[in-house]
Order: structure tokens, then sequence, then C-alpha cells
């Protein structure tokens, strides 16, 4: 496996499938390689793009402690068969004096669910996602779906900028008690970790409400009687995200987001499930 820090290097490279990162991999990581590598069916390099984009980060404390683990990630990529890996410093993928290219986010991204909580951080995504795909020029990029909205934000700007790359989705992968696997969730201490799985809980009860108002209220009261500070817990019109009436009866997607402590769960499920 081929491990390249510049872009001068990606030749031979061209027109594969991407899964891009920020490094600090898990079995969920894993998982999104594993998926390219099958999208990829042996006629197109595997190549997994980690980069700690610090456009994308509204607090610099977050930013500052984000786990950067390059070793073990790259063992991790190695065995779940990528043909490279792309770890590109700051300068590189921003050169000093160069004209950075900002698309303008698609509306997906003010919505009013992360970007209400994190200003700014898609139009640092859209920007990273924009020159990762001009560096990498790749057919197919493969996204987790725990990022439902960034999911969607990259799929609008995909389609509206016409980049031409597919844009794959892939499920959410979870611990045994249900909580999505996150490179944030290493923050948790004991207590916060095992209350950390009423995320996933209360996705799951939500989904046995007959109206969106309903599944909202059994959500929170699920998040709050553990102790986590809710930010939100919604149902949305699952592409657009837009909100719906509190008698709607979907399908749809939940989407919540809450605090423990300093960390910040996000998680979403298909609703009604
Ligand atoms: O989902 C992530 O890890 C990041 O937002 C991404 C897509 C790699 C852009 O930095």
């Amino acid at each position: 496996m081929r491990i390249i820090a510049e872009q001068r290097d990606l030749a031979g490279l061209r027109g594969c499938v991407l899964v891009p990162t920020m490094g600090a991999l898990h079995a969920g990581h894993t998982a999104l390689i594993r998926r390219a590598v099958e999208a990829a069916r042996g006629a197109r390099p595997v190549v997994v793009w980690i980069f700690v984009n610090p456009t994308q980060f509204n607090e610099q404390a977050d930013f500052q402690r984000y786990p950067r683990t390059l070793s073990p990630d790259v063992g991790l990529c190695e065995a779940a068969g990528a043909d490279a890996v792309f770890a590109p410093s700051v300068d590189e993928v921003y050169p000093p004096g160069g004209a950075a290219i900002t698309p303008a986010p698609p509306a997906q991204a003010e919505m009013g669910l992360e970007d209400r909580f994190r200003p700014g951080h898609f139009a640092g995504v859209c920007q990273v996602v924009r020159r990762m795909f001009d560096m990498t020029r790749p057919t197919a990029a493969v996204f987790g779906e725990k990022d439902w909205q960034q999911l969607q934000v990259v799929r609008a700007m995909t389609a509206q900028d016409k980049l031409g790359v597919e844009i794959v989705a892939h499920p959410t992968v979870r611990e045994p008690d249900g909580l999505a696997m996150s490179s944030r969730n290493r923050f948790l201490d004991r207590d916060q970790r095992s209350r950390a799985g009423a995320a996933a809980r209360a996705l799951c009860e939500g989904a046995g409400a007959s109206t969106a108002g309903d599944a909202e209220g059994v959500m929170r009261g699920i998040l709050e009687g553990s102790g986590l500070a809710v930010e939100y817990a919604e149902v949305r019109e699952p592409e657009s995200l837009a909100r719906v009436e509190p008698g709607w009866r979907g399908p749809g997607r939940a989407l919540i987001a809450a605090r423990l402590g300093s960390v910040r769960l996000i998680d979403n499920a298909p609703w009604p499930g």
C-alpha cells in the first residue's frame, strides 16, 4: 500500500474510489473502506484521504484535541484493502497565497440542525470536499450515514456543481449498546460512556411513535432522562432536511445531537424505523 503526502504522487490513482476521513480510524471507517473496495471491483484504486481539516472546526479547542493517529490508521487502511493513503499537510491542501475555492454550500447546509450549533462548519466541509475531489479526481466517494446532514450537503453540492463523482452512502456502524462509532467517543469517561447508549435508544423508541411530534417528545425525554443536554431531537424530510408538521407520519429521518460533558454525540435513523 502506498502512503502519499503530495498531490504530484497521486499520478496513477486518478479515477479512484475515495474514502474521505479525518483519521483516528475505527471500525466504522473499516466498513467504509470495505464498501469502497467492493465498489471498485478491483478495477479502480481505493484511496483513503486522511486530513484533519482546520476550516470545518468552529471551536479551536476541538481542532487542537482532535486525535491524530496516522501510524495505526495506515495499518487499518492496509488491512481493510485500501491501495493508498493520502495524508496531505495543510499547506498542500491550502497552498499559502493560493486562491481558495469556497463553494456556496447548498440549502441542506442551512436547515437549523448542525449548522445552528456549528456555524461555518459546512462551509469548511464543502471547501475541503471540493479541494479533495480536485486533488484526487475520484469517480466515487464513500461517506458514512452517521453524519447525515453532511451526506445530504455533499450529495447536493456534488449534483449542483456537477462534480461528476458518485456519492456512495454507508450505514452507521454501532457499538453493542447501539452507540454510533465516532473518533470522539474516546473522550467519554466511564460514567458518560455508560449513558451514551441513550442516543441510539432514543432513536429506537422514537421510531415507534406514530407522528413526528410524538417522536420528538419521546427522543427528548430519553436523552434528558439519561442526563444528556439536548441540542436537537427532530424528525425531518430525509433528503431536503425540511421541517415537517408535528402530525406528519413520514417516512422521514430522525436526527439528534446532545452533549455529554465536552463531547457532542450526533446520530440519526430512518423514521418510522
Ligand atoms: O466526515 C469527515 O470525517 C469529514 O467531515 C470529511 C468529510 C473527511 C471532511 O473533512
